[in-house]
């Protein structure tokens, strides 16, 4: 069957087609250790499954539920943010709980691209925002994040362009892949910028409780909830990434315009889930503490990893994975991360698959025990020799 055209040039998602790879590999008795996707390999916290399994046992909570989300979720969200980033959102009107924050992507292009409306979105990047914007009809502008500007936009580089049919930007700070953390000053250019423009910043925030004690939203620089959407998510923060439980955060009217979108896409989320991510929601710092206490001695394993494929990074970096810079021995991370699979067995992500300014890199995810870093250089160190 021939295919929209919407979808040429759409290609399998990388992960879903590298998955199968190592699937394959695996049948042949490779025994790969993957350590390319950023899934949680650990368990939410025990209250969180007990909420879900008490309320999942009523039988008065199987009903279809409201588009907006329950009420008592999107408190709970309303607290969050006023408990983690000091900011202040309407539970009734300045919330809007996801399936999972890359659903949120999808909704916002869909709400407000038409055809030939362009899309400022980082290079390197989460591919989602580049593969939305255009299923959504839109055209992507890449803005590049180099290593020697920490990995913020050149602004001056951004005001030369014409920007007249920008309408929205994409940016994501502690960064996917980077893990580059944000700057207050940095956040007030983004605000500065979408105001000067007029043009819609969506801050896709996932990231800030991993292995970051301070986490900030984009929505705490004054006068942001004028141009920014914030989106958020359980998925890392609450090990909670099979769940699928996100948010939409902004002004009353951008909640509304997707919404109109969203409540033709589904039909709410299971009630349950709702209250146990409710539950997750008001876990305290003793709860990030743990989860970041286990992957800071990942990332130790991780950085001798590194040092032993002669990569060059930095320690500053938050989220749950290392980005380095290859060494010249390698032309790509696509080539290093390829003898890497099938000489040694295990898969680090190639950084090209985030742009091609990911080209000189690799990403390796905290997403496994221990013991499955110390296996990897074992057999990485065999490799060497
Ligand atoms: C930068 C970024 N944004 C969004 C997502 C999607 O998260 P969710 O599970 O909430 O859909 C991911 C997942 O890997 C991500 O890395």
């Amino acid at each position: 069957m021939k295919t929209a055209k919407r979808l040429d040039g759409i290609g399998e998602y990388y992960f879903s087609q590298k998955l199968r790879e190592i699937e394959e590999l695996n049948k042949q008795g490779k025994q790969i250790i993957n350590l390319g996707i950023g899934s949680p390999d650990l368990p939410p916290h025990p209250e969180v499954i007990r909420t879900l399994q008490e309320e999942a046992a009523k039988p008065n909570t199987h009903a279809y539920q409201s588009y907006k989300g329950s009420p008592v979720l999107r408190k709970a969200f309303a607290d969050w943010y006023h408990n983690w980033y000091g900011v202040e959102l309407s539970a009734e009107t300045e919330i809007l709980p996801l399936i999972g924050s890359k659903e949120g992507i999808m909704h916002i292009c869909m709400t407000y691209l038409d055809k030939k409306d362009e899309v400022l979105v980082p290079n390197p990047g989460y591919p989602t925002y580049r593969s939305a914007v255009k299923l959504a009809g839109g055209k992507c502008v890449e803005y590049e994040l180099k290593e020697k500007n920490n990995y913020a936009p050149d602004f001056s580089k951004l005001e030369k362009k014409d920007l007249s049919r920008v309408k929205l930007m994409f940016v994501n700070y502690p960064q996917m892949p980077t893990g580059q953390l944000p700057t207050k000053e940095l956040f007030e250019k983004l605000v500065a910028f979408g105001k000067k423009h007029d043009i819609l910043i969506i801050h896709d925030n996932p990231y800030s409780f991993i292995l970051n004690e301070d986490p900030v939203s984009l929505l705490s620089v004054d006068g942001a909830k004028e141009i920014v959407i914030e989106l958020n998510s359980l998925s890392k923060s609450h090990n909670m990434a099979g769940w699928r439980v996100g948010v939409l955060c902004g002004a009353k009217e951008r909640v509304e315009e997707v919404l109109r979108f969203k409540s033709n896409m589904d039909s709410g989320m299971f009630l349950p889930l709702q209250l146990a991510a409710a539950k997750a929601l008001t876990l305290g710092k003793e709860w990030q503490d743990e989860v970041n206490a286990i992957y800071r001695e990942r990332r130790e394993k991780v950085f001798e990893l590194l040092e032993t494929l002669e990569c060059i990074y930095s320690k500053e970096q938050a989220g749950m994975f290392v980005w380095a810079r290859i060494p010249s021995a390698y032309k790509t991370g696509f080539e290093l991360s390829d003898k890497v699979l099938y000489e040694a067995n295990v898969f680090i992500t190639p950084g090209g698959i985030f742009g091609t300014a990911g080209d000189k890199y690799i990403r390796v995810s905290l997403c496994a025990p221990v013991s499955r870093f110390e296996e990897s250089l074992q057999r990485i160190k065999s490799l060497k020799v």
